[in-house]
């Protein structure tokens, strides 16, 4: 199975290309030295000539803040992007698998939105997210859309990596505690989208029934400070760092963020078998990984 992946260096690139290969599977990484999204013809013309029969986006536009004064950059990468693959995954026969977020929603829900809940992203990073799910649905290829949450990993940018860093350097943490998600750790992520390649598999060709929209993420659901505070306790820094609960208001970030964006993952259960952990035994696993403990 030749894989084109695209986004081979952000966290859950990076754990895509392991896993895969690790499944013994032939994966084309592509970081955006090799294939810049912004340039949607150069994109093109490297699929058609590499002919994959699975091409995975994990690339994205993820600076949420900046992408408020960025707009149209955003929706060239988040948007514009995954549609020019698709329509290229469609000319292949190819299998297209694109991931989304949490942030399509508002946050106004009080329990876990499923796939067909209304979408009302409160920002320009959901919007053009949402904006490339639709351009991967309407292609005509045959695609998985998998939305998840709150992604962390051992490797780049993402809040387990600040905190830890920030407790090394500080000795109290404010952490806003008005938000709610599911922190997921990015390998599981991987290794649960290899299965659902397996599962989709059918010869030459996919069993379309299986495609669609999916949410994935780790079981359960937190604040930041909740998260944080966790992260102190397990790596063994909550009796030296004070984690201090504050308001989202009190953070000012440039970009509105959903109070509460949980989602449920039940049809990824029932069409795929696939449930990944609590968002606490994932942490406990990745941190243990750093450790060379996993
Ligand atoms: N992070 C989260 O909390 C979260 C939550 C929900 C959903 N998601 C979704 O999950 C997916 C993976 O996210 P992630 O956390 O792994 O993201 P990430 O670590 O920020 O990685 C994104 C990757 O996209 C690449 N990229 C950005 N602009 C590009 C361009 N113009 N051309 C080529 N590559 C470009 C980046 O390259 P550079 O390193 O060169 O910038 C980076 O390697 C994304 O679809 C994201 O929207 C993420």
């Amino acid at each position: 199975m030749k894989v084109a992946l695209f986004g081979c260096g952000g966290q859950l690139g990076q754990s895509l290309a392991a896993v895969m290969r690790g499944a013994g599977m032939e994966v084309q990484a592509y970081g955006r030295g090799d294939a810049d999204l912004a340039d949607g013809a150069k994109v093109r013309a490297t699929l058609l000539h590499l002919q994959p029969r699975i091409i995975i986006n994990a690339a994205a536009y993820t600076a949420v803040d900046r992408a408020e004064s960025d707009a149209a950059a955003a929706a060239r990468i988040n948007a514009d992007a995954p549609g020019i693959m698709a329509l290229a995954a469609r000319e292949l026969g190819a299998l297209f698998v694109h991931y989304s977020t949490d942030y399509v929603f508002d946050g106004a829900a009080r329990e876990p939105y499923d796939e067909d809940a209304p979408t009302a992203p409160l920002g320009v990073y959901g919007a053009t997210k949402l904006a490339g799910e639709n351009a991967v649905r309407s292609s005509g290829a045959a695609h998985l859309i998998v939305r998840t949450s709150w992604l962390y990993s051992n490797h780049g940018h993402n809040f387990l990596r600040t905190m830890l860093r920030l407790a090394d350097e500080r000795d109290e943490l404010q952490v806003v505690d008005d938000q709610f998600g599911s922190p997921t750790y990015a390998r599981l992520v991987a290794a649960a989208t290899v299965r659902m390649l397996d599962a989709m598999a059918d010869g030459a060709g996919w069993r379309i029934p299986l495609g669609g929209l999916y949410h994935m993420t780790c079981q359960g659901a937190v604040s930041w400070h909740g998260f944080a505070q966790r992260i102190m306790e397990l790596s063994g820094r909550a009796a030296r760092v004070r984690v201090t609960p504050i308001s989202s208001a009190g953070y000012r970030a440039a970009a509105r963020r959903p109070a509460y964006s949980v989602l449920s993952c039940d049809r990824l259960e029932r069409c795929f078998g696939i449930r990944l952990p609590h968002w606490e035994s994932a942490l406990m696993e990745c941190l243990e990984r750093a450790r060379g403990l996993a």
